[in-house]
């Protein structure tokens, strides 16, 4: 039984997330979407917000696949994902610019787990400028991102933007 992590901030998960997520899908007998509760970051939606976002955009987009679920963590990636029963951790590349900051992070989680492998996906071109944080600024500005992310996100941002707004 092949064992992936998918983790990241997911704030909000957006479509080059769930290309990703098909992606692995394909290739491991189980993927892990992961939420890491520890972000650095200080994310727009709350971890429940983030994760329902996730859950809704997977029953959205691929039904289908029996093989994903979904998870929280916090603490490190790799301990995570020993825990898991995990041998990969999956990683979208969608730019050179995303290479320095993964390759170390592959190379610092292969040091600290020697048997946990990262795979870099390539997701489908038309991500390749997308995350969330562009997402974040088009629906501060009104923009309708309805395009890039999944129906419940794009509802989740107008929401939460009104609310903020009024
Ligand atoms: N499509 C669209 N956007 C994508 C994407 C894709 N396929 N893949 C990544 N992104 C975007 C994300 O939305 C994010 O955008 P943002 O910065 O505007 O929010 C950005 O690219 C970076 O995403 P990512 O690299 O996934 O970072 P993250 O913050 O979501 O996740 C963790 C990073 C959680 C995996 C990492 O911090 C971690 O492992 N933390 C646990 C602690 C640990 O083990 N630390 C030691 C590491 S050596």
């Amino acid at each position: 039984m092949k064992i992936a992590i998918y983790p990241g901030t997911f704030d909000p998960i957006t479509n080059g997330h769930l290309d990703i997520i098909e992606r692995a899908s394909e290739m491991f007998d189980e993927v892990i979407v992961a939420l890491a509760r520890n972000s650095q970051k200080s994310p727009l939606f709350s971890e429940s917000e983030r994760q329902a976002l996730v859950e809704q955009s997977l029953a959205e987009c691929c039904p289908h696949r029996k093989n994903i679920r979904t998870d929280a963590f916090q603490g490190l990636l790799v301990e995570y994902a020993t825990k898991r029963g995990a041998t990969a951790v999956v990683r979208g590349l969608r730019a050179m610019s995303d290479f320095e900051y993964e390759f170390q992070m592959a190379l610092m989680n292969r040091k600290l787990a020697p048997e946990v492998t990262t795979v870099f996906l390539m997701p489908h071109e038309e991500y390749t400028y997308l995350n969330s944080t562009i997402i974040r600024e088009l629906a501060w500005y009104g923009k309708d991102v309805s395009t890039f992310v999944p129906k419940a996100v794009a509802n989740a941002l107008r929401e939460k933007f009104e609310i903020r707004y009024h």
